[in-house]
């Protein structure tokens, strides 16, 4: 019995079958009612009961041996059978349609490396935030209008949580968490409760800078800016700085760079004035560093913060603030080349 089954594995592995009709001989053959298979499990009845272990295991072993080998050649079958005649050979393969990255995120990672290569880590925070780290630290007044409904999402059930409307939160963070030298860039998503249009949306992303340490000048503050400006749009660029005010900076300015589309000569993008606006910065506040931990006998700092939609829209021309959420693949390919 034993040699019978022996021999049934080794046929096995040999079997062939070049069309259907052959198959279906192999099925009746081995696998069908009447088939070896049959026969000899009918046989193992009279094995002797201390052989049956041994005599069943190989048993069971050819069984899936012929089975595996049938369903092989099957497969094989209906694959050579396949009709291949409309097929052309010689046709270019359909192309591989490889996604990009966002443009958001091109120009996020441009301007972040912009800044490492000038010595500036990166840091990040919460979105859902508090009232302290996105306000109180950064010396809003209690009634300061940015603290309104009309422009901060609450959370209705605990009114200290709020989605953050600026990355200053993030220099709130590292400031309770670190003691000067601070050099930080911070990029994220912020959110504002504003009516969606072409040059508004309830959620959009910037980058925040901090630096703090001993003896830091407005001077630093311009210098950095600058380079981070000719790095971004091109070394002809011409920066200027316009006095502001920010709760959290003190002095504070706006920056304008020189139009990179018209080159400053006055276009539509810049409204015929050659300048466009590009971020808010300044000398970190004394009450910040007070309110943060920090010794503003010691330290002075500057920080600054800006829209990555805004850069992207002067790099790319990007009329409408809504094409960056809708994931319009049309609008995402134009970025390919930017990969
Ligand atoms: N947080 C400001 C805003 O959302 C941007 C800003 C201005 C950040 C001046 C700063 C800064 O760090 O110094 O409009």
């Amino acid at each position: 019995m034993i040699e019978r089954i022996t021999r049934l594995l080794e046929e096995a592995e040999h079997l062939q079958a070049t069309n259907t009709e052959e198959l279906e001989a192999l099925r009746l053959k081995y696998l069908s009612k009447k088939g070896i298979l049959s026969q000899l499990m009918a046989d193992f009845r009279q094995v002797p009961a201390e052989q049956k272990r041994e005599v069943g295991l190989l048993a069971n072993k050819a069984k899936d041996a012929l089975t595996e080998r049938f369903n092989v050649l099957k497969a094989q079958l209906a694959v050579a059978e396949e009709d291949h005649s409309g097929l052309d050979l010689t046709r270019t393969p359909y192309p591989i349609h490889l996604g990009t990255r966002h443009p958001l995120s091109i120009v996020k990672q441009e301007i972040v490396n912009i800044f490492q290569h000038m010595g500036f880590s990166l840091a990040d925070g919460p979105e859902v935030e508090d009232d302290w780290h996105v306000f109180g630290s950064m010396n809003f007044a209690d009634d300061h209008p940015a603290r309104d409904m009309q422009d901060t999402f609450f959370i209705e059930s605990h009114p200290d949580v709020l989605l953050r409307t600026h990355t200053s939160s993030v220099q709130s963070r590292v400031m309770e968490q670190s003691q000067p030298p601070i050099r930080v860039i911070c990029p994220g998503r912020v959110y504002r409760n504003e009516a969606i249009s072409a040059r508004a949306h309830c959620f959009f992303h910037q980058v925040e800078g901090l630096y703090i340490d001993r003896n830091v000048s407005f001077t630093d503050l311009k210098q950095v800016l600058l380079t981070f400006a000719r790095e971004m749009f091109g070394a002809d660029t011409r920066i200027r700085l316009r006095p502001s005010y920010f709760p959290f900076t003190e002095p504070s300015a706006e920056m304008d760079i020189s139009c990179n589309i018209c080159g400053g000569e006055g276009c539509a993008f810049c409204k015929q004035t050659g300048w466009v606006e590009i971020l808010g910065c300044g000398m970190v506040d004394p009450n910040v560093l007070e309110a943060n931990g920090i010794d503003s006998s010691i330290y002075s700092g500057y920080a600054f913060g800006m829209g990555i939609e805004r850069i992207t829209n002067l790099k790319y021309q990007v009329k409408d603030l809504r094409m960056f959420s809708e994931n319009d693949v049309r609008f995402l390919e134009e970025f390919m080349a930017a990969n």
